[in-house]
């Protein structure tokens, strides 16, 4: 009869564990909650000091002036990430959620303009001492987001770790930073290349930062996609520029953004235009089933 053995079939094979099959039935639980979930950018760059933070904080608060939900993951650990460049001191990291009690929600510290921030620091380097319930639990707290954020951006730390790069594989967009300086170029190329060699398909964007003006930054992206065309084979996609501006060091040394302290200044407008760009692209929303969150997170582990 089939009950019978559609019941044994949903508890899995005969071999499959009691975590597994917890696992499977959190999951289940999941996929019920079908609210939409945030599009996940992720921002990177080959090298560190381009940019990178900024962009994340000012496309954020950008998008968030536009009545866009969005929660930033603040995972790169340079010196002046992002808490020291908004004066936050948090209290919580994500290390918390994982190994003490707090919930995501209580762990996130609100940016300027209602962005909500999740400071990943320690928390980050002792996911690989994650059980299965713990990350499963993790998934589920990022699963929560769903409906509650429109978009979810991850300031990534500089460079091509594993664990970076799986993070670019799991986002929807790849956002890759570079400045028009040679040595950030070669070292955008760097960065595009080995998200290619994993997945030769994904789309990636990338952000001309400090530059003189509109057209040497359309230059500057030109011989990034003649690069990638012609030792890659493909190209990528233009996502515009942010203009050098002294209002950029300027708010950074009162721990503020140039688009919330000097929002008229060259560079606040090219992050609005950014934002709106961002927001055109925009596909119908997704219906998040966890999954993503699950890929996301698993990657990171691993
Ligand atoms: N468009 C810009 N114009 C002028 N200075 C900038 C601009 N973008 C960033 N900077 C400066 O560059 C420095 C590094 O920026 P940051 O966002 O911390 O880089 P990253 O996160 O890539 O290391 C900061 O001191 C910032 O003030
Ligand atoms: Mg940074």
């Amino acid at each position: 009869m089939t009950p019978v053995s559609d019941r044994h079939h949903s508890a899995g094979s005969p071999e499959m564990k009691a975590g597994e099959a917890d696992i499977a039935k959190k999951k289940e639980s999941i996929l019920q909650v079908k609210s939409p979930g945030p599009k996940i950018l992720a921002v990177t760059s080959g090298k560190g000091g381009v940019g990178k933070t900024n962009v994340v904080a000012n496309l954020s608060v950008s998008l968030s002036e536009m009545g866009k939900k969005v929660v930033v993951l603040d995972a790169d650990f340079g010196l002046a990430n992002l808490d020291v460049l908004l004066g936050l001191t948090p209290r919580y990291h994500l290390g918390h959620v994982l190994f003490g009690n707090k919930s995501l929600t209580e762990i996130m510290v609100q940016g300027p303009k209602g962005i909500r921030i999740i400071p990943a620091s320690s928390g980050l380097q002792r996911m690989s001492e994650l059980t299965l319930a713990q990350r499963n639990h993790l998934v589920e707290s990022f699963a929560d987001l769903d409906g509650d954020a429109d978009y979810f951006i991850i300031d990534t730390a500089a460079g091509i770790s594993r664990n970076v790069i799986h993070f670019l594989l799991s986002s929807q967009k790849v956002i890759v930073v570079s400045a028009p300086e040679p040595t950030a170029i070669v070292d955008a190329y760097a960065v595009i290349k080995i998200i290619l060699a994993e997945e030769h398909e994904k789309p990636i964007h990338v952000l001309i930062n400090s530059a003189e003006n509109r057209e040497d930054a359309h230059e500057v992206f030109c011989q990034i996609n003649s690069v990638v065309k012609r030792f890659l084979n493909r190209e990528v996609d233009y996502l515009g520029h942010i203009e050098r501006d002294s209002h950029v060091p300027q708010a950074v040394r009162s721990q503020m953004l140039v688009t919330h302290r000097f929002p008229n200044a060259p560079a606040s407008q090219c992050f609005r235009e950014l934002a709106r760009r961002i927001a055109q692209q925009e596909s119908p929303a997704e219906v998040s089933d966890g999954l993503v969150w699950e890929k996301l997170l698993n990657d990171w582990v691993n």
